[in-house]
């Protein structure tokens, strides 16, 4: 990380003591814990995006009539710095979620941010905070950039105020316990995103819109959610919060294509390229909860995972519907898994080489 911040800093008055701090990270869990500041850029349609700062993390305060509190006009990022073997710290493609971000605020009709101004953001926080990478082996600073519409209007349209922000939170594994897999719940009453949506934009909404689903997986017994295709219902899509990939017998793995209704993932795109020049068979196909099924039971599929930047990968283990439920391989992760979750973390966190160029 260069020391190229274009923002002004505002260092925080009273930063969370060092004793504290380590007491926090000892066992932070997933976005509970947050660090000493945040970066903040304004726009409004006569200035542009200025305003550009480091400050201290503080709440806002905005007019009750704010469109973001009314009709969700807001978007988000996800992403992570590392600890770095040697001191320091690094992103893991920031470009990517600065591409997606500046198309999401299109779908949701805002100003998209210059890329170089969400990558100075990020980077100046990750460089004020850098002490709250936790030291742990799955511990990193979760970052989270995000734009709301702010002003004062009830009307339909799009907003001439933002605010953008970057927060950051020390985590380690998103799911608890470190579980060896994670089960799942096939919703029939939800959907996620249709064709035309806003599916693979990274709103809020997408996500308060999923709620009531995880809450049936978790009323069944589940920790995620499986969404099922819009119109034919019966395409897996995508779970609560993270893409999924299915591994199969003969050593080649599936993910459902990018068709509108899916959010791109850093994590997925990730994996695909590693697994192709890894030489497996690689394929961005639809694939039905009944075929999930059949080849489950049959021994054609022989493992299945969720990714994403919070849940890096974690193996599924069984799958549950309300008429009954299927397992996935063995108890404990399958090879190609462990395989394809060690090649990425190791780029990640430093310990193999980066010929892809995912790391600063
Ligand atoms: C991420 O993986 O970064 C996400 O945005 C998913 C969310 C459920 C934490």
């Amino acid at each position: 990380l260069d020391d190229d911040s274009r923002l002004a800093f505002e260092p925080a008055a009273k930063p969370v003591p060092p004793e504290e701090r380590a007491r926090l990270l000892e066992d932070p869990g997933f976005g509970r814990v947050f660090t000493d500041h945040m970066a903040i850029i304004e726009y409004d349609e006569a200035k542009g995006w200025h305003d550009a700062r480091l400050t201290a993390r503080h709440p806002f305060t905005m007019d009750p009539a704010a469109p973001v509190l009314h009709y969700a006009q807001e978007i988000f990022e996800g992403m992570k710095a590392y600890r770095r073997p040697g001191g320091g710290a690094a992103l893991f493609r920031p470009d990517a979620n600065a591409r997606r971000f500046a198309k999401s605020a299109i779908r949701l009709a805002m100003p998209p941010l210059p890329e170089e101004m969400f990558l100075d953001s990020v980077r100046a926080l990750v460089r004020a905070d850098r002490d709250w990478i936790p030291a742990t082996e799955d511990g990193s600073l979760y970052l989270r950039p995000f734009m709301i519409a702010n002003g004062s209007f009830l009307g339909m349209r799009s907003s001439t105020q933002f605010i953008y922000a970057v927060i950051a939170s020390s985590v380690g594994s998103y799911f608890k316990g470190d579980a060896a897999s994670v089960s799942l719940w096939v919703t029939r009453e939800y959907v996620r995103a249709a064709p035309g949506g806003t599916g693979e934009a990274k709103c809020g909404g997408n996500y308060a819109g999923s709620l009531v689903a995880q809450a049936e997986a978790v009323r069944n017994g589940c920790d995620q959610v499986v969404f099922l295709d819009a119109t034919e219902r019966r395409w897996v899509e995508e779970l609560g919060g993270m893409n999924v990939f299915f591994v199969f017998e003969d050593g080649s793995i599936q993910t459902p294509p990018l068709d509108g209704t899916i959010l791109h993932g850093v994590t997925r795109d990730s994996l695909l390229t590693l697994a192709r020049d890894m030489g497996l068979t690689v394929r961005e196909e639809p694939y039905s909860i009944e075929q999930w099924k059949a080849d489950a039971e049959s021994g054609r599929l022989t493992e299945a995972f969720a990714c994403g930047t919070a849940a890096v990968v974690t193996p599924i283990g069984r799958v549950k519907e309300a008429d009954g439920e299927f397992a996935i391989g063995g108890q404990s992760t399958g090879p190609l898994t462990l395989r394809l979750r060690s090649a990425l973390v190791d780029i990640q966190r430093g310990d193999a080489p980066d010929p892809y160029g995912w790391v600063e």
